[in-house]
């Protein structure tokens, strides 16, 4: 991208695999470095297909797309039957204990990890098994910690999660994000107004974007599922 820019985007299209109608159209974007911007709509607007096209996961078909390294927090967390050790290297094997005590700490989830029985070696269940939806989220932001990527794409990062735990996951989320840009899809209010704009996508074109302070992005809010 541009210096001092994360994302520029012009006019692109693209295509999931194996479908002939676009999902994403004519998309216009430029993001600034540490910039906030959250990416709200219906569902199957094209949000999640937004941050596929960010990180690089699903290719532009036409239009001009330049992003800088990026990392994906998706809806559902991946966990493998393995310890919560090797649940956290994945996102980076080379990371030193002390690396590693740091992002559980600041995820919130080293008390958690210090009680169990084997402490960080404490193996999971398949799908996690033995962790609470809070603790999973928790261990997601972890690894994405790990990942000093400039850009963070967090698809939805609270979904599910109670209202004491969601603010304190996105509390967290916004502190580690400092310096950073970051795009957050969502349909939820308290995920949208930590952003400095927010776009709105339907039918996979972005209809309008609003900044912090105009009435678009008040009207923009209003729009969103309340806390
Ligand atoms: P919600 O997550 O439900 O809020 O929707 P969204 O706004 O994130 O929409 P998303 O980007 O997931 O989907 C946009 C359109 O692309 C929808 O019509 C989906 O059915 C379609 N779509 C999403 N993923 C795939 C895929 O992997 N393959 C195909 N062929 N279509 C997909």
């Amino acid at each position: 991208p541009l210096p001092g820019y994360a994302v520029s985007l012009a006019d692109v299209s693209a295509f999931h695999e194996g479908s002939n109608a676009a999902v994403l159209k004519d998309i216009d974007l430029a993001l600034r470095q540490g910039e906030r911007l959250a990416v709200i709509g219906s569902s199957g607007a094209g949000k999640s297909s937004l941050l596929a096209l960010l990180s690089g996961e699903l290719p532009a078909r036409t239009g001009s797309i330049a992003a800088t390294p990026a990392t994906l927090l998706t809806q559902r967390t991946e966990l493998f039957e393995d310890s919560l050790r090797g649940n956290l290297t994945l996102a980076d094997p080379k990371a030193s204990e002390a690396r590693l005590h740091d992002v559980l700490a600041a995820a919130g989830l080293l008390a958690d990890v210090e009680a169990m029985p084997q402490g960080i070696d404490t193996r999971l269940g398949e799908g996690g098994l033995g962790l609470s939806g809070g603790q999973s989220r928790r261990l997601a932001l972890a690894r994405l910690f790990l990942r000093a990527t400039p850009l963070w794409l967090l698809d939805e990062p609270t979904e599910g999660l109670d209202g004491a735990t969601a603010r304190d996951v996105l509390g967290r989320l916004s502190a580690m994000a400092a310096g950073r840009s970051l795009v957050i899809a969502t349909h939820i209010r308290r995920e949208a107004v930590i952003a400095d704009r927010i776009a709105v996508i339907e039918g996979g074109r972005i209809l309008d974007v609003s900044r912090r302070g105009e009435v678009a992005f008040e009207k923009a809010l209003d729009r969103l599922r309340p806390d």
